[in-house]
């Protein structure tokens, strides 16, 4: 099942690359930037590395990402990731990243958007691993900071493909990011936000009908709320899960208890991914093992899970049908 699992053809579809962050890197970068960092070892680090809760989470993840200043840093970081997804088999990646946690402690825009594009460029050519970034607004800031954001964007639009909205959701409602998720559309950008994560599931129809959302990460709270499966499932949407990261933000208590099968087995679709291996303990094919050994998923499942992740990416139609195609030969010479 490893092995399966290890060489399937797969897309990742909800990954932040600032969540990619691995310690031992963190660290290079850091001595190289002269930041002091509160911790003296990369053990130390990881020690801290055991949260409550989404917040308690996001505190660390923040002080970690202030150790990228230079372009070089923003290239590094997203090289090492496509390395690991060129390992992995992951195909094709859609990454988050978040301009403001940058752009709020100096780093321009422009130094964020060309190091992270340029390793993905870099990537496809030479890991021949695909690409496409999604540039989340952080919902603890304002709508005003978001508008900010979107202009600074306008000149790199070529480079980007959609809208996320991420950070802390309790207390932020997707409401509140009506006018900008508009403007957004009308720039071009595809909408997606972080929805029913630790929010309940009115979150994630304020998603879908006032911010018109194309995918819902996580959305695991959905299931509070029998009407909004179902208009979930009538309009075709896909939810982005996250496993380890769920179990390690206590959004589940264990694998074991994990709803992804129910997902499944009511028709929702579904697909996994690893939101910021580097603090959840796992790639993505780590989250594909653990909720398999854990739910008993069969061949069958898993290469639904991966047909999902291609069929629900935003690739064009054509290089969808050629990941489609590579899957459905391995999986008939592997079953
Ligand atoms: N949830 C919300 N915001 C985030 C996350 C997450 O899991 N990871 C990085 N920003
Ligand atoms: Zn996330």
């Amino acid at each position: 099942m490893i092995n399966f699992i290890n060489k399937l053809p797969k897309a990742e579809l909800h990954l932040h690359i600032e969540g990619s962050l691995e310690p031992e890197l963190l660290f290079a970068i850091a001595k190289r930037n002269n930041i002091n960092l509160k911790y003296a070892t990369v053990e130390e680090l990881k020690t801290a590395y055991s949260f409550d809760c989404l917040q308690d989470f996001l505190n660390i993840y923040y002080q970690g990402a202030g150790v990228l200043i230079y372009e070089q840093d923003f290239y590094d970081l997203t090289w090492a990731y496509m390395e690991k997804c060129a390992s992995q088999n992951v195909r094709h990646s859609e990454i988050m990243f978040d301009p403001q946690t940058h752009t709020e402690r100096g780093v321009a825009f422009k130094t964020v958007i060309n190091g992270i594009s340029k390793a993905c460029s870099d990537a496809k050519e030479k890991l021949g691993v695909s690409s496409l970034l999604i540039m989340s607004y952080l919902r603890h800031l304002s709508e005003e900071a978001a508008f900010k954001t979107l202009a600074q964007s306008l000149p790199y639009k070529h480079l980007i493909t959609a809208v996320g909205l991420d950070s802390s959701e309790q207390g932020n409602p997707p409401s509140k990011f009506k006018n900008v998720f508009e403007a957004s559309i009308k720039e071009g950008y595809i909408p997606l936000a972080h929805a029913g994560e630790e929010g309940a599931a009115d979150y994630i129809w304020e998603a879908l009908d006032m911010l018109k959302i194309k995918r819902i990460d996580h959305g695991n709270n959905c299931l509070q709320d029998d009407t909004l499966v179902q208009e979930i499932i009538k309009r075709d949407m896909a939810l982005t899960v996250c496993p380890l990261s769920n179990t390690a933000l206590q959004v589940v208590d264990n694998l074991k208890n994990h709803p992804l099968k129910k997902m499944m087995d009511l028709g929702l679709k579904v697909t996994i991914n690893s939101d910021d291996p580097a603090y959840f303990g796992g790639q993505v094919n780590q989250n594909y093992i653990e909720i398999q050994e854990n739910l008993n998923l069969t061949k069958q499942d898993l290469y639904e899970l991966a047909k999902n992740s291609f069929q629900y990416s935003f690739l064009d139609k054509d290089t969808k049908q050629y990941f489609l195609e590579e899957l459905e030969r391995y999986y008939l010479n592997n079953n």
